[in-house]
């Protein structure tokens, strides 16, 4: 099976539908009005984060977590995936009423025993919602450069690219560079091409997370390939939210065609019926990548992940 490595999926939004019920069951809530014949149901972005934030209430222990993490890096090894580095959100855990710290240590052990049953490596990426403000995504930052815990390695920003000043959010960045955890931010995706570039200036990140709509503006795709940007393409994700109508209006070809590097990743896998097998299958199918193309953009993951250097050269 073609190896695959996954750098952009935010841990609540792969919760499968089922998880969730018997969670909603455990917890006596109900989640009738996001989740249908086992199915999510939202009908645009902010219906879409709103059965996001709902899912992610129902998760409340450290134990519920570390299953959470478990069930979806041992899917992810079961489709050939090597590596992860997936998203956390200590907002959505404190509002669900664990600590930030509970929250992160059952993240951790869930990889910890997928690793042990697959041989799949995983890292974590504590993120800031950008619509919950710059307090709270500071907020995020400082836990994230003072956590102590190994697995945590990098900082990003996550939620609604159009609210907010970048300005506003670049303590939280520069906390995050100082205790030395790799960047990435989201934009790009309902932002323009501005979005991606003040992204750069402001947050000097090495990756973006989605960026595809650098494609708007000649000179910033020459950027980000001259720079070695890396981004964090999640092409079914950007269909199924309507960033593009359909796979040929996809700018996949057109960056890669241009020099940029690019990884392919499923977001919020059961929100959008995909995952990271198929997500490269679409790649195969209409972005037109070989074998041999597909292994190259596992290596970019690897090169970009936020790992330490002697675990990288195992994976790669
Ligand atoms: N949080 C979860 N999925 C997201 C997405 N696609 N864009 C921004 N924030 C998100
Ligand atoms: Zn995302």
């Amino acid at each position: 099976m073609l190896l695959k490595a996954e750098l952009h999926c935010h841990i609540e939004g792969a919760a499968l539908p089922a998880l969730v019920t018997s969670q909603a069951e455990k917890y006596g809530a109900d989640v009738s009005a996001f989740i249908r014949d086992g199915a999510y149901h939202w009908h645009d972005f902010s219906s879409f984060l709103a059965a996001y934030d709902a899912a992610a209430n129902l998760f409340r222990s450290e134990e519920d977590y570390a299953a959470l993490a478990e069930t979806y890096l041992t899917g992810l090894a079961n489709e050939g995936a090597i590596y992860s580095e997936f998203f956390t959100s200590p907002d959505h855990a404190e509002r669900a009423g664990l600590s930030p710290q509970a929250y992160t240590a059952g993240l951790g052990e869930g990889i910890v025993r997928a690793r042990a049953k697959t041989g799949i490596e995983g890292r974590m990426i504590v993120t800031g919602v950008r619509h919950f403000g710059p307090a709270a995504v500071e907020k995020a930052a400082r836990f994230a450069a003072t956590c102590g815990h190994p697995l945590v390695t990098g900082f990003g920003m996550a939620g609604d690219e159009r609210s907010g000043h970048p300005r506003d959010f670049v303590r939280a960045f520069d906390i995050a560079r100082e205790a030395g955890l790799g960047i990435t931010v989201h934009a790009g995706e309902f932002g323009g091409a501005d979005s991606v570039e003040a992204a750069l200036d402001y947050f000097a990140p090495t990756r973006i997370g989605h960026g595809v709509r650098t494609v708007e503006d000649p000179d910033l795709v020459r950027r980000v390939a001259e720079e070695g940007v890396v981004l964090e393409v999640c092409p079914v994700s950007n269909v199924v939210l309507g960033v593009f109508p359909d796979y040929t209006h996809h700018p996949f070809p057109q960056l890669h065609a241009a020099g940029c590097r690019l990884t392919l990743n499923s977001d919020d896998p059961p929100h959008f019926h995909t995952s990271i097998g198929h997500e490269y299958a679409v790649a195969s199918r209409h972005f037109d990548l070989d074998e041999a193309a597909l292994t190259a953009v596992t290596c970019t993951a690897l090169e970009a992940a936020f790992v330490d250097e002697e675990t990288r050269r195992t994976l790669l």
